[in-house]
């Protein structure tokens, strides 16, 4: 049976760049057995999912089915009821705030709608994590500040406050924060969502020159399938409470599951209207 049409699926994918076999590979993120529900709302039943060293992993699945809170529980933003979460071979579940401090210095994250402090400057909203993690000199900072300004193409804009600034804008601005104290995995909250077709392409340049450049391993939360196929390695589907399929872009038609074709042919669309489980 045909499930799907190639030339639609494979518009323009990722060239494999890792190995096939994942026992070759490092893990750096696992998400192992996570349970998670929120008074009646079940979240997580025995989720797994494991991320490799240097790959971009992107993850889809339908609004409102975990994608958002399985960051935090990286983060340990939030705790899962049952399992282990760990990274870089450390379990974060089970750690005190004070404890997660060395490890959320090596885990950047572009949260859903870049989260910004308004009442700040661009320059001081991306000292922010630097300051928070101990950097005191103000001219390395501000060093640092115009490097990644330019990492992101928008150089000079320091002073700029963000309300001043377009919503593309805005998340280079959260994106160049993220990056400002050099983080080994980022994640990124739906990078891509409600900007035009120009800056979703300049989003995913730079979510894939972030790994080419620096080596980073990053984890993607999107709707969007045609960024998902531009900047993944791996794909992730999240649905009824588990990862239902994790691979490459060219295992998909070896998966040959009708619910992983309609979010890969992008039946998911905006996420609302999304199948269910
Ligand atoms: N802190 C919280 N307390 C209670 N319920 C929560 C909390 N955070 C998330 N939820 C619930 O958990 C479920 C999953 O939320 P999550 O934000 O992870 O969804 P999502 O997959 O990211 O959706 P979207 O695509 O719309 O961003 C939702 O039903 C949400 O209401
Ligand atoms: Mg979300």
């Amino acid at each position: 049976m045909l499930l799907f049409d190639e030339d639609t699926i494979f518009k323009a994918p990722r060239p494999r760049r890792h190995s096939r076999d994942h026992a070759e590979r490092e893990p750096v993120i696992v998400f192992d057995d996570l349970w998670k529900a929120f008074g009646s709302n079940v979240i997580y039943e025995g989720l797994d999912l494991t991320v490799y060293k240097g790959e971009i992993l992107t993850i889809v699945g339908g609004s409102g089915t975990g994608k958002s809170v399985l960051l935090k529980c990286l983060l340990r933003l939030l705790v899962p009821d049952r399992g282990r979460v760990t990274a870089f071979g450390e379990e974060v579940t089970g750690r005190t705030e004070a404890q997660m401090f060395p490890i959320r210095r090596r885990i950047g994250m572009l949260f859903q709608g870049a989260a910004l402090f308004d009442s700040m400057t661009v320059a001081d909203n991306i000292a922010w994590p630097m300051r928070m993690h101990g950097w005191t000199d103000e001219e390395q900072i501000a060093a640092r500040v115009e490097e990644v300004l330019t990492q992101v193409d928008l150089p000079g804009i320091q002073r700029k406050r963000p309300i001043e600034l377009s919503g593309g804008m805005r998340k280079r601005v959260g994106l160049a924060r993220t990056i400002s104290i050099a983080p080994e995995v980022i994640l990124y909250d739906e990078p891509t969502t409600g900007l035009d077709p120009t800056n979703v392409k300049m989003i995913d340049q730079l979510v894939v020159d972030m790994q080419d450049t620096m080596g980073v391993t990053s984890i993607v939360v999107t709707h969007d399938m045609d960024s998902a196929f531009r900047i993944s390695d791996r794909i992730a589907v999240l649905w009824d409470k588990r990862i239902r399929w994790a691979g490459y872009q060219d295992e998909i038609s070896e998966a040959a599951d009708p619910i992983v074709m309609d979010f890969v042919n992008g039946d998911v669309g905006s996420a609302d209207d999304g199948p269910r489980p």
